[in-house]
């Protein structure tokens, strides 16, 4: 069975067809970007154009870069403050005429990572940050999620959170070098690590595809791994929390 899972996000928004027996994308991404401001009108437009692209009917899974509690966005960090207090699985669900369910983008790439990727039969505590425009977390304990963790937005410096340091969006706005965004980079998940002695980092979002370049400079007493599917952990993520949803 193929479900569409759409990962909304603050450079773009990608969807793709997921097979949920086998855990990863029946078929090719397609991917548009995400319209500047990001208003809740101008996404949802975006977002229908994915489904339509891909003739689709059905649950529509959505992982977005927000605090979600029950399909409603709880911040907007990345994306334009309309979206505070919007029911996003109506805003979406209007335009393409589609179910649509709703979580975290983080916590999407999480729950696919830990049922096919690296964090299979992992039952110890386990802690997932993409790295993109902004720093999104995951956090297990068990194979159990605890939502919405916001882990990219820890103080870090006087008025400047862990997010606007060293995620993928800060390396290329501050121009620093991927080997010094990399010792930031390292520093964080030491202070994370601190926090929270995970059995296991893994590593997701758009940067994870460099891993092989930076994971020299991480040094930590966990295990630090890319995830299995990189960036597309948060469409698979995002598909299978539209079919556990769906009545
Ligand atoms: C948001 C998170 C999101 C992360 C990655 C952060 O700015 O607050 O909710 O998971 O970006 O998109």
């Amino acid at each position: 069975m193929n479900i569409l899972g759409i990962d909304v996000g603050a450079s773009g928004i990608k969807g793709a067809l997921v097979s949920l027996e086998k855990g990863q994308l029946s078929g090719e991404r397609y991917r548009v970007p995400t319209p500047q401001p990001a208003t809740p009108e101008a996404m949802a437009e975006a977002f229908a154009e994915i489904v339509q692209f891909f003739n689709y009917k059905g649950p529509v899974g959505c992982g977005f870069p927000a605090i979600v509690k029950n399909g409603v966005a709880c911040s907007a960090a990345n994306i334009d403050h309309n979206w505070i207090g919007k029911d996003i699985q109506k805003v979406f669900g209007d335009a393409c005429g589609c179910p649509v369910y709703a979580t975290n983008d983080a916590d999407a790439a999480g729950v696919a990572e830990m049922r096919f990727g690296m964090g299979r039969d992992n039952n110890g505590l386990v802690l997932l940050v993409t790295i993109g425009t902004g720093l999104g977390s995951a956090l297990f304990y068990k194979g159990v999620l605890i939502p919405n963790t916001e882990l990219g937005h820890l103080n870090w410096k006087k008025n400047v959170n862990a997010e606007q340091w060293c995620s993928s969006g800060a390396r290329s706005r501050l121009k620093i070098s991927r080997k010094e965004w990399a010792n930031r980079f390292n520093k964080y998940l030491n202070h994370l690590e601190l926090l929270f002695s995970p059995d296991m980092f893994i590593l997701g979002g758009g940067e994870s595809k460099y891993f092989d370049q930076f994971k020299g400079q991480l040094k930590t007493n966990a295990l630090v791994v890319p995830a299995k599917q990189l960036n597309n952990a948060g469409i698979i993520g995002a598909a299978a929390f539209a079919f556990e949803n769906h009545g």
